[in-house]
């Protein structure tokens, strides 16, 4: 394994929970996922600065970006993800897949069942995965995935699979607003976590789903994502990305998933929308 560190500016870290290069060393046990880990103490967005390494590297699968603070930290959809330095993970994965750009949604759902089985067993949390990309604790987000991708329309060229988890960040760093929405799992479990641990742990369940996912066994992964769901059979109010404002929202019972990682609504018609992008809130009562 190949491990540098590249410090871009000296934020003072929130805890004494420092993270350096040092830590990494010996996390790879072989395979795909971690064969070389680059850590810095603060990026833009580990997305972006993983794509720029990717785009120079002849052999970029497998290539981890992992930053102790992001200046720049992007959510789905258009939205920033705050990542002040000291107490989360905030890394990304860069991938080059061999199926096809439909399917590259199953690559967030491989890392959310990978981040919430971590969680779970690294933490006495019941951690779960909400469609399509949010990690629940105690029904709170305090993790989310974002998956980009370059590709030419048949092929995958590369993926950035970026992962962050909220893990002993205190929360009055978060705005207003946020703070009720949101929890970590230092407040999950009243006690701090031991950010390398978990993040090996990730790595090496990532490790894992990855290979499945590329042998194929896409049902294997459904399955457990289904188990560790929290949306499926219950009654939600979906905002679709990208649509007009009077075709936006839709609600319904969430039936499952396509094989292409798309949620599906049955609709009080009875006629099932497929949905690629959105925002789901699960209604009471259901
Ligand atoms: C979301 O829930 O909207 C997705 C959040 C993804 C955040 C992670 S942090 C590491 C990686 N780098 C980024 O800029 N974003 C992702």
């Amino acid at each position: 394994m190949h491990l540098r560190s590249v410090s871009q500016t000296s934020d003072t870290p929130t805890s004494n929970d420092t993270l350096s290069a040092e830590k990494f060393k010996s996390i790879f046990k072989g395979g795909i996922i971690g064969r070389e880990i680059i850590f810095f103490e603060s990026v833009g967005s580990t997305n972006d600065t993983a794509m720029e390494i990717g785009a120079q590297r002849e052999e970029p699968e497998g290539i981890v970006v992992i930053a102790d603070g992001q200046k720049s930290g992007k959510g789905r959809l258009g939205r920033s993800w705050i990542s002040p330095p000291g107490g989360n993970l905030y890394f990304t994965i860069l991938l080059k897949p061999s199926f096809p750009p439909r399917e590259a949604p199953l690559l967030t759902l491989m890392a959310a069942v990978a981040v919430v089985s971590a969680i779970r067993e690294h933490t006495e949390l019941k951690a779960a995965v909400k469609w399509p990309n949010d990690i629940l604790v105690n029904g709170k987000k305090t993790g989310g995935i974002l998956m980009e991708m370059r590709s030419d329309g048949e092929r995958i060229n590369l993926i950035a699979l970026g992962i962050g988890v909220n893990v002993n960040l205190f929360p009055e760093m978060l705005p207003e607003g946020i703070r009720e929405i949101t929890t970590t799992l230092q407040q999950g479990t009243g006690r701090s976590i031991d950010r390398v641990k978990l993040f090996e742990m990730m790595l090496s369940r990532l490790e894992r789903w990855y290979k499945i996912l590329l042998d194929g066994d896409k049902k294997v992964l459904f399955n457990e994502w289904l188990s560790l769901d929290s949306t499926i059979g219950r009654r939600v109010k979906v905002e679709r990305a990208g649509l007009s404002p009077e075709d936006k929202i839709i609600s319904g019972i969430a039936e499952g998933i396509s094989d292409d990682g798309q949620l599906l609504i049955r609709l009080s018609s009875g006629k099932i929308e497929k949905v690629s992008a959105g925002d789901v809130t699960i209604l009471k009562n259901s």
